[in-house]
């Protein structure tokens, strides 16, 4: 059964800096991030606080909050890419994702190679291999570019690569952080059109959004952080 299901969860950021002097001293009314607390003598950020969360086939949520609430942080939570520092996550089902989507790229390497790399790591199948990269390379319309170092790409045709890859991938959940706004105005109409397919067909959505008009019309379910919790 594909779900999600997060107890309890807490995430600390460990602060290690001279800045932590001076928050001795300074004692700032603030509405925006995580609530920055003392442990023994090491200062964290709390960016989650106890997360309760429990999602099934067919919901859709949206996440909004305050900059620095910890929308980012509990999108990392969920696709594995942060642990949390407390609490249990559950995650059954493909998940796929579009966050920190030049993570892992190797700069040095052809638009090809990163391609054939991530579809590896993926686990995609080797005997239909040739086939989906080809069809990456063609949805991508990186031309020439893709025998190029990915280090000689724009960041737009960064965003092209990335998520002609990941948009190849059968997802049974989907984390956005924001809307998509990769490449030109091209490109990000073939890029919605079939994001929104695979939100069709995908079980679970996670989008988190400054926009509450956007939310409003894709999500079926709402939650707002508030320094790091469900309001
Ligand atoms: N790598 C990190 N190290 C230390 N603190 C961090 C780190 N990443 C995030 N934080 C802190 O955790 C809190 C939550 O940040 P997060 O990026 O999740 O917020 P957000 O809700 O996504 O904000 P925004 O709306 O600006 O995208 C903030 O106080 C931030 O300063
Ligand atoms: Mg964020």
């Amino acid at each position: 059964m594909i779900q999600i299901k997060l107890k309890n969860v807490s995430l600390n950021f460990p602060i290690y800096s001279e800045v932590t002097r001076s928050f001795k001293k300074t004692l700032v009314k603030k509405i925006i991030g995580g609530n920055i607390t003392q442990l023994k003598e090491h200062y964290h950020v709390e960016a989650l606080s106890k997360i309760n969360l429990q999602l099934k086939h067919g919901d859709r949520l949206g996440i909004s909050g305050p900059n620095g609430s910890g929308k980012t942080t509990l999108l990392r939570v969920l696709s594995g890419i942060l642990h949390p520092s407390d609490g249990e996550v559950k995650i059954n089902g493909v998940l796929v994702p579009f966050i920190d989507l030049h993570y892992g790229l190797n700069i040095e390497a052809s638009g090809l190679e990163n391609i054939k790399m991530r579809c590896i790591l993926l686990g995609m199948n080797f005997k239909d291999l040739d086939e989906i990269i080809e069809k990456i390379i063609d949805f991508s319309e990186l031309g020439k570019y893709i025998y190029m170092p990915v280090k000689t790409y724009s960041s737009g045709m960064i965003m092209r690569l990335v998520f002609s890859i990941l948009s190849m991938i059968k997802s049974d959940i989907i984390i956005m952080d924001e809307w998509l706004s990769v490449g030109d105005s091209d490109f990000l109409i073939k890029a919605n059109k079939r994001l929104n397919k695979m939100i069709d067909d995908s079980s679970i959505l996670v989008i988190a959004s400054h926009s509450n008009e956007l939310l409003d019309n894709i999500c079926n379910k709402r939650i707002e952080l508030v320094e790091g919790k469900i309001r």
